[in-house]
């Protein structure tokens, strides 16, 4: 059974994750704070090395648009910095990491697929 490390433990998207993986096949590894903190990267590395995922999923993130504003570093750790940290250790295990994104971002009216450069 392929072994999926799933961020963000009780987080909406992992959750849902934990019941569905199982029924494709997969062995779900859940991981959440505070074992796996973005803010303390020792906790991403000791989790990844422990666990030794075959892929990654990236569920956790800083979610609260409003206070993502009145502090901009702690999110840009969350939903930048630290997932830079998981792509650089799949990177070095050889093995994907899928990142998730959302339309939140985007008002969709590019016509075109958005890049990470976009405003
Ligand atoms: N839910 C949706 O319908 C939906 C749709 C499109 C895209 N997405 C995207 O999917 C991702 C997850 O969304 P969600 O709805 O599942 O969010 P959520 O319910 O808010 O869960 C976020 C998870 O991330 C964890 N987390 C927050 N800050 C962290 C940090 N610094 N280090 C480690 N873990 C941290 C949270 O832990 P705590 O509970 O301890 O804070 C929680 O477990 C986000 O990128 C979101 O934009 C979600």
């Amino acid at each position: 059974m392929r072994r999926i490390l799933v961020t963000g433990q009780g987080g909406q998207l992992a959750t849902g994750l934990a019941e569905s993986l199982p029924a494709q096949g997969f062995e779900a590894l859940l991981v959440g704070q505070p074992d796996f903190e973005f803010d303390k990267p020792a906790t991403v590395i000791a989790a990844f090395a422990a666990l030794k995922p075959e892929a990654v999923v990236n569920c956790a993130a800083w979610t609260a648009v409003d206070a993502a504003e009145e502090d901009e570093a702690g999110a840009f750790r969350a939903n930048a910095l630290g997932p830079a940290l998981l792509a650089k250790l799949c990177a070095e295990a050889g093995i994907p990491l899928i990142q998730i994104s959302t339309d939140y971002v985007y008002d969709g009216l590019k016509g075109a697929p958005y890049l990470e450069s976009d405003l």
